[in-house]
Parts: structure tokens; sequence; C-alpha cells
């Protein structure tokens, strides 16, 4: 009799317990704010947009060579400057975006460019006003990591091998810490001198913008937590980007495809590999 009352005992106990769970489980999920997406890419965008343009150089000096710095938000991007800039990417990778992803590869390219949120660099040759290339990038939330994603550097062939590559990724490399810590972060601008010439008027919007902003990357920080670093994908048979990047101390990420080797020790390799770099 006692070894049945104590069982029903400790079923009303644990029947108790579990709604208790549920009970806590339910006003933990009450006080969950769910991702707005939405507000994530703008709020990453302009904050984005405002650090690259800050802490980028406006031009870069390559022997004889003067090229611009041209900061835009992807919303700003008209469709003939989409297609521009698809050409290079296709002068460049075409053959090897058509083998790994038929011959949709283009619209499909697109889509991507005109993701919501990209802030992209347009490079131009200040002599020629030719576009030389671009970059492109994103705050995203990759595999639950919140990096800064590459989405494309490209280059025109006759421009590479100049070190422009390295020296936007050094600018680049420097974004996650200037979202971490702050202006404190870019060792290499004296913020203050550089406006030494400016009159008092624009000096002073000037300081309102910075302050503005730096409302926003805490308020950024608040809300989505530290940058980790930085990330992005590569063919694998771009062995000339592969090296540039390993140069660069990036490494395989843990989510990103791997080479297989089979039964017979053929390795067979994935289309791409997701990279990253912790900054
Ligand atoms: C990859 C790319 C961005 C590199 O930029 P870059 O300005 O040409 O590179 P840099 O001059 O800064 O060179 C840096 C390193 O890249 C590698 N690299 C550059 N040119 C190379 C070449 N012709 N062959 C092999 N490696 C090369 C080297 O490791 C080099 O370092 P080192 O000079 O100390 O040996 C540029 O070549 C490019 O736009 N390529 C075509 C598009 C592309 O593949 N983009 C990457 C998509 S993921």
């Amino acid at each position: 009799m006692f070894a049945l009352k104590d069982l029903v005992d400790t079923l009303r106990e644990h029947s108790l317990q579990n709604n208790k769970n549920h009970e806590i489980e339910w006003e933990f999920a009450e006080e969950t704010v769910p991702f707005d997406e939405v507000a994530f890419s703008k709020m990453q965008s302009d904050l984005l947009a405002f650090l690259v343009t800050e802490n980028f150089p406006a031009t870069m000096e390559k022997e004889d060579l003067v090229i611009e710095l041209i900061v835009t938000q992807v919303e700003k991007l008209s469709g003939s400057k989409f297609q521009d800039l698809l050409k290079i990417v296709d002068i460049n990778l075409g053959e090897e975006y058509l083998r790994t992803e038929g011959k949709k590869w283009k619209s499909h390219k697109l889509k991507e460019m005109k993701e919501h949120g990209l802030v992209y660099i347009e490079l131009i040759n200040q002599h020629s006003s030719e576009t030389i290339g671009f970059f492109s990038m994103k705050l995203v939330f990759d595999n639950d990591v919140l990096c800064v994603y590459l989405y494309e550097i490209q280059l025109l062939k006759e421009y590479t091998g100049l070190k422009i590559g390295s020296e936007l990724m050094r600018h680049f490399h420097k974004l996650p810490g200037l979202i971490n810590i702050g202006p404190e972060a870019n060792e290499d601008r004296p913020l203050d001198d550089e406006d030494e010439d400016m009159d008092d008027e624009y000096k002073s919007e000037i300081a309102d913008l910075r302050s503005e902003k730096e409302q926003e990357r805490m308020e950024f920080l608040k809300n989505y937590g530290k940058v980790e670093g930085c990330s992005l994908t590569v063919f694998t048979k771009n062995e000339r980007a592969l090296k540039f990047y390993q140069g660069l101390g990036y490494i395989k990420a843990d989510h990103s495809p791997r080479d297989k080797k089979l039964r017979n020790g053929r390795v067979v390799q994935p289309d791409y590999y997701i990279l990253f770099n912790f900054l």
C-alpha cells in the first residue's frame, strides 16, 4: 500500500516539475525577441557603410596609378552598374561559374549581387575613369557566427599583382575591431589631425555624425554581440585567390565543404571552400 502511495506521490511530483519546466520555458519564450532580419540588415548596412567610408582611403596609389574608391550601399547602385560589375566577374571567373552552376549562373550571381544590405567599393582608375574592379561585403550570421562576409573582390587582370588586393584586405580586416572596440581600433588613422583645415561648422557636423554613428555602433554591439572575424567563399580551383587568402591568415571554416578521400585513394574536391579569419 505504502509503496503504491509513494509511487503516486512521485508521479505527482514529476508532473508538477514538468509543468514548472514548461512554465519556465514558456516565460523564457515570451521574453525572447524574434530575430528581425530586416532591422538587422538595415542597421549593419548603415554602420558598415559609415565605417568603410571613414576607414578605407579615398584613393590608393600603386606605381603611377591612382585608384579612387567609391563606397555605395547596394540600394543606390544602378542596373547598368550591376551589369558592368557582373562583366568583371564574368571575365575573371565566368568559366568556373558556368562549370559549377550551369547556364543560369549570371542570373543567380546578379541576384546575390543585389542582396539587401551589401556595401560596395567601386575601384576607379582616376586617369581613365575606368572601373577596374570592386569589393563588396556585408555583416552576416554565418553558421551562427557574426562576421564580415566578403562577397566579392574582383580586379581586372591588368590590375592584379600590384598589391591592390592586399591593401583592400588590410582595411577590410580592421572592420571587426572597429565594430567591437570603436575608432581606437584603427591605428592608421589620426582622426583629429586630418580635420585641421576644415571650417568650424563642417567640423562640428562631422563630430555630430561620428557621435551619432558611435551610438549606432554601441546599439549594434548590444543587440547582436561582437564580430568574430571575416569570412568568404572561394572556388577550390581558384589557386591564386586561395594562395592570396592563405597568406592573409584564412583557414577553412568548420562548416566549409571538405575534400573527400575515396577508397581508391583519389581525393575529390568540393567546388568551393568557406574560409574564416578570426580577428
Ligand atoms: C585575388 C585577387 C583579389 C588578389 O589581388 P591582387 O592585388 O592581385 O594581389 P596582390 O598583388 O595583393 O598579391 C597578394 C598575394 O596574392 C598571391 N598572388 C598574386 N598574384 C598572383 C599570381 N599571379 N599567381 C599566384 N599568386 C598570386 C600571392 O600570394 C601574393 O603575395 P606575394 O606577392 O607576396 O607572393 C586578384 O588577383 C583578383 O581580383 N583576381 C581575380 C578575381 C578573383 O579571383 N577574386 C577572388 C574571388 S574569391
